[in-house]
């Protein structure tokens, strides 16, 4: 940190330089169960003050409210912050466990109007697909993105969840800045074949849940029973059932490791996701979500926290073990394709 503000990156070889970590800000109004309008707003303005400039939504982040609700702070803060939303996932609100996902070019066309509106800016910053539909090639999705970014409506452009092959074909149609995908201790999948192609185009990687969903912090422990029916944790195999007790048994070297550095679990979680930018050479931006301004202070303040060698060989082993894969339906990740 400097000047109490984190340090900056930039995203990819000709992305925006944007706070070494963002925050995700799905949870002030999807997924994650009731959250307080207000205290969110504060989150927001903290993460600002602390050099947090990346901030993350989605249009199917409650059917458009994210975006809706993140405008006014995005119009006050224009030019101090990096807008980053996504478009290809629709949730059906009469069945939360259905994914729609669509990548032709007349409907990219219409998600970036009907965000831009949402958000009230006249261009998003950073302009990710959320999820690949395999069924549209995805140089004609990149393409009809990259058509988006000469016409000022967008500026740069990111992919989700994507594959390295699917990255290396989309790159050769325009520049990527960043891909983001998950990434954490507990979800190590993309280190096979996304992050070396990441790393040899100049592409930067954001990773999100870098807190596992929160599981990496103790903060719960049993998806079903410490999380509100609606919180979509419970659709997550990893944290319901015997894999819950299973993987909560996984956090102890992450507590040795907390208490050598006198730190919080999760600060050692995103620590170990700030670091694989040293351990991969590229950038990498993690994302993590909340909707506490103490949490954003305690989790900015992990950017400063290097672990030794001898904690990264103790930490290492932790991602084979997780019992439970990160999605019900793998077929919609990178991992489910590769
Ligand atoms: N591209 C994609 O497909 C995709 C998928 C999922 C998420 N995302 C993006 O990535 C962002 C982050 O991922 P995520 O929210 O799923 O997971 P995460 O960042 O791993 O964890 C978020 C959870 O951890 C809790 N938390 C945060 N800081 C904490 C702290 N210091 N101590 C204790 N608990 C803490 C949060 O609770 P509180 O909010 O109550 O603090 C929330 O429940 C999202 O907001 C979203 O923008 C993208």
């Amino acid at each position: 940190m400097t000047d109490g503000k984190i340090t900056t990156v930039r995203l990819g070889d000709g992305g925006p330089e944007v706070g070494v970590q963002g925050l995700g800000c799905m949870g002030m109004n999807f997924g994650y169960g009731p959250s307080d309008a207000g205290e969110s707003r504060a989150t927001l303005e903290r993460a600002l003050e602390l050099g947090v400039t990346l901030y993350d939504t989605a249009d199917a982040y409650g059917a458009g409210e994210n975006e809706t609700f993140l405008s006014p702070f995005f119009k006050a803060h224009r030019d101090e912050v990096v807008i980053a939303t996504k478009f290809a996932l629709s949730i059906p609100p009469d069945d939360p466990t259905r994914r729609i996902i669509r990548n032709d070019p007349p409907y990219i066309r219409s998600c970036v109007e009907a965000s831009l509106g949402r958000l009230g800016v006249e261009a998003i910053d950073l302009y990710y697909m959320h999820r690949r539909n395999p069924d549209v090639p995805i140089e004609e999705s990149v393409g009809a993105m990259a058509e988006l970014v000469r016409e000022g409506k967008v500026k740069h452009l990111g992919l989700s969840e994507v594959t390295g092959a699917e990255l290396r074909a989309a790159q050769a149609v325009h520049p990527i800045a960043a891909v983001q995908s998950e990434w954490s201790l507990f979800s190590r999948d993309i280190e096979a074949g996304v992050v070396p192609a990441a790393r040899e185009l100049g592409v930067a990687l954001v990773p999100y849940s870098p807190l596992g969903r929160g599981f990496l912090t103790g903060s719960f422990s049993n998806a079903e029973k410490d999380l509100t029916a609606d919180d979509f944790r419970r659709q997550q195999p990893r944290f319901t059932g015997e894999n819950a007790a299973a993987n909560t048994a996984l956090l102890e070297p992450v507590r040795a490791v907390a208490d050598a550095h006198d730190t919080s679990l999760g600060q050692i979680a995103l620590a170990w996701v700030q670091q694989q930018a040293q351990v991969h050479d590229l950038p990498v931006v993690p994302i993590p979500g909340t909707r506490k301004a103490s949490r954003v202070e305690e989790n900015t303040a992990a950017t400063g926290i290097v672990l030794t060698e001898a904690e990264l060989a103790l930490l290492e082993p932790i991602a084979a073990e997780v019992a439970g894969d990160r999605y019900a339906d793998m077929t919609f990740t990178s991992a489910g394709r590769e």
